[in-house]
């Protein structure tokens, strides 16, 4: 009977003692963009000042699509042990040490990957042990679209409008014709790159007219984004006046630059010639290349 009242005792102490040490996650999701960095946080109780030597705290990722796990950040007695770190998490993760005096374990990943989305569970043993997951997903919006303009060989008119980005998930590509989704068939393609993001690119065939713009729309559905491009064909294509100008104004102010400077080249010589022969009596010969000292040369002639 005592000792099992005792056992009872003993059994609420170690349930205490267990309660008391509980990890919280402030934020169980967290949606970031491709690229960034995401600081991932489980906090645990510190009162009375940490001791860094009693401290274990692990980082481990559990692969949404393999349910494999991958240690991503290890602390042992206050230590970092990265031993078991999984290489593609290799100079992209750490801990921030500064935190865990506040009773905070931030594991900070840079350069986020698709890959990284996913399942994360933050372990740690202090005095008691605790653990908690959070969820990381990782968006790619098609937020830099490049544009380019071709003219297709042996015609004057047609003209190609071409727009390409990179993200994912896969998104749906139409154009616009003056703020209108007009019937416009564009040729659409895409690749995949190296980390996993659709390199999309994305065609339209036009005759070009100065009342009409055209813009490529990237709808990526699942995240409800819309990222747009602008074509400004007044600048890239020029007009009839335009281009007459370039074709025959320029030119023809070009032979006339150089026709005038040679022939003002010519008369410099003829001049310099003259006004020496008339200063051969002269006893200070000045700046004889200065076309003011040609001027004053002719109009005041040494008497
Ligand atoms: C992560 O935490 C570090 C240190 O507090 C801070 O410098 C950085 O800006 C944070 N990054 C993000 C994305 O919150
Ligand atoms: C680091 O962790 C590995 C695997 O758990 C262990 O074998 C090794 O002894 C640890 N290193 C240190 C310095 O604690
Ligand atoms: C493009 O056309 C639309 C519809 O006519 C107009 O609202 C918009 O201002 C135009 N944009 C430019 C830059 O001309
Ligand atoms: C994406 O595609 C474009 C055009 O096909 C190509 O020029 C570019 O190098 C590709 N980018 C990447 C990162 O694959």
């Amino acid at each position: 009977m005592f000792t099992f009242q005792v056992l009872l005792l003993l059994e609420s102490i170690v349930h205490l003692v267990i309660a008391l040490f509980t990890i919280q996650v402030p934020r169980s999701v967290y949606v970031v963009q491709y690229d960034s960095t995401v600081n991932m946080t489980c906090t645990f109780p510190v009162a009375g000042g940490l001791r860094m030597k009693d401290l274990k705290v692990y980082w481990h990722q559990i692969s949404s699509s393999q349910m494999v796990e991958k240690e991503i950040y290890a602390v042992d007695s206050g230590k970092e042990n990265l031993t078991l770190q999984d290489v593609s998490y290799r100079g992209r993760a750490t801990l921030l040490k500064d935190e865990l005096y506040k009773g905070q374990a931030v594991l900070e990943i840079s350069n986020v990957k698709l890959t990284d989305a996913g399942t994360y569970r933050c372990l740690i043993i202090y005095g008691g042990a605790d653990y908690k997951q959070v969820s990381l997903q990782v968006q790619a919006s098609f937020t830099k679209i490049t544009t380019w303009t071709e003219r297709t060989p042996f015609s004057a008119t047609d003209v190609s409008l071409s727009c390409q980005s990179e993200g994912f998930p896969l998104p749906e590509v139409f154009w616009l014709s003056n703020g209108l989704n007009s019937n416009l068939s564009p040729s659409t393609s895409h690749t995949m790159t190296a980390d996993g993001l659709y390199n999309v690119t994305s065609t339209l065939q036009i005759k070009p007219s100065s009342s009409q713009n055209y813009s490529c729309v990237f709808w990526n559905r699942e995240l409800e984004e819309r990222t747009m491009k602008l074509f400004h064909l007044a600048d890239e294509e020029p007009s009839d006046l335009q281009r007459s100008v370039l074709l025959f104004i320029v030119p023809i102010c070009l032979i006339a630059i150089i026709s005038s400077s040679a022939v003002v080249f010519f008369l410099k010589r003829k001049s310099l010639c003259a006004c020496s022969k008339k200063k051969m009596n002269q006893e200070t010969v000045t700046d004889a290349v200065s076309t003011k000292h040609e001027e004053s040369c002719q109009l005041n002639p040494p008497t």
